[in-house]
């Protein structure tokens, strides 16, 4: 495939998008306390679709309370009282003839009771390394059946408010992760043991999407692998794959890791201590001169698997050999080389980016008009872990001492 065929028209399930590089979902701790969009979204969506990207992915919204993030200013789609917010925000980013598809989640036991105000759920009992305030409770049956419920009324918003699509967020050992992922789901009853039984959740969700709103575009991302004993492997995420597209799947974007694993699912160089110091609820109270003890130890218990780039596309490979609904390819891939590789090998039929769009939100256009190749990004991840602290942006490596200060203090 030429550079040329990544800027050309394609499709997802009827979702017209003007090239094949999609900003892949990214929580941008700017909601209103409702979970309704604010201005700053708004704008970061009209830049984005302005700038160049084929379709939007928003940032993780919530289906419930408990499921909410602990990151300040989730997205929530949980009550028909936001639908007229995000009805706004999609005319406004239609008007650049742009997609936008709303990410649905839940984050399982990657939460903090202390910010929800509820205890945390899991699949299974299991206390998560970085989470890990409490032991989650064990979803029963009734709950499960509210969660499907939750997810289904939540698309059925998104239909509303004028979304083109949801895209279910099955990644990353949130709460359908959780589920899909042997090491995390250790039941004996229908909804644990097999694939098929560990899937039962997600197959129940689209069959009721399914049935409420038609072949309205339901997305899903997924875990390629992670790297938990006894967790998700790419045979068994081959498998997740086939049964996404039996269950009407529109696509599948393929990603990997946990936040359990540190800096696994968007990796790096840089170990980003000085930021995690300042910033995480974990570690920010440690007093300051101890902090500088602290950095290396940290450093050498989470460091980034390898390779740093291109993580995922042997298992999108693997994934679009076995089914024939559109792959999408994200993690790393943030130069024009790496793109066009992994559409030309057959390993995708979209690109999705998280980091590049953090610290150039018109880096499609540039690609595009031939200004720029790759992404000025350099993986720091400073944006993952600030947060916690405030909006989005892209630190670039370093954290000037006064915003370091403001973010703590938030
Ligand atoms: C600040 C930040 C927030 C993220 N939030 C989400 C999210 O809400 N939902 C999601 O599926 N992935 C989320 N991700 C992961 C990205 O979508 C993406 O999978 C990962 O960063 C690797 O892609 P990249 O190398 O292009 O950044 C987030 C990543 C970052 C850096």
């Amino acid at each position: 495939m030429m550079h040329s065929a990544i800027f050309d028209t394609a499709a997802i399930s009827g979702i017209r998008l003007q090239n094949r590089l999609i900003r892949s979902a990214t929580h941008e701790s700017m909601a209103e306390s409702s979970g309704a969009p604010s201005a700053a979204h708004e704008k970061l969506y009209t830049d984005l679709a302005r700038g160049g990207a084929g379709a939007v992915i928003t940032g993780y919204a919530g289906v419930q309370q408990d499921g909410r993030t602990s990151y300040p200013g989730m997205l929530m789609m949980h009550d028909d009282a936001l639908i007229p917010a995000y009805r706004q925000l999609t005319d406004t980013v239609h008007r650049y003839d742009t997609p936008i598809i709303l990410q649905l989640a839940h984050c399982g036991r990657q939460t903090r009771s202390a910010i929800t105000g509820m205890k945390t759920v899991a699949p299974s009992a299991m206390k998560d390394l970085i989470f890990n305030e409490e032991r989650p409770l064990e979803l029963g049956e009734n709950a499960i059946e509210t969660i499907i419920s939750n997810f289904a009324a939540a698309a059925g918003r998104a239909v509303k408010a004028g979304f083109d699509g949801v895209q279910i967020h099955m990644a990353h050992g949130y709460l359908l992760a959780e589920f899909l992922s042997g090491y995390t789901n250790r039941r004996r009853d229908r909804w644990g043991g097999s694939t098929s039984n560990k899937f039962r959740i997600v197959s129940e969700i689209f069959r009721r999407i399914r049935e409420e709103q038609g072949d309205f575009p339901v997305l899903a991302k997924i875990n390629g692998f992670d790297h938990r004993r006894g967790g998700m492997r790419r045979d068994e995420a081959v498998r997740v794959a086939m049964l996404l597209e039996a269950s009407g799947c529109s696509a599948i974007e393929v990603s990997s890791g946990t936040i359990e694993e540190g800096l696994s699912i968007m990796r790096g160089p840089r170990f980003p201590s000085e930021a995690l110091l300042a910033c995480h609820f974990r570690f920010r109270s440690i007093p300051e001169p101890l902090k500088k003890a602290v950095g290396p130890l940290l450093r050498a218990a989470m460091p980034s698997p390898k390779p740093y780039r291109n993580y995922n596309i042997e298992t999108a490979k693997a994934i679009k050999e076995a089914v024939s609904i559109p792959v999408i390819a994200v993690g790393g891939i943030h130069t024009l080389e790496e793109i066009s590789a992994a559409l030309e090998s057959g390993a995708a039929d979209f690109v999705s980016m998280s980091r590049p769009f953090i610290i150039e939100r018109d880096i499609v256009r540039k690609m595009r008009e031939g200004r720029q190749t790759a992404s000025r990004c350099i993986m720091c991840n400073y944006c993952a872990i600030m947060v916690e602290g405030g909006p989005l942006r892209c630190w670039h490596g370093k954290l000037p001492r006064k915003r370091a200060e403001a973010a703590v203090q938030q």
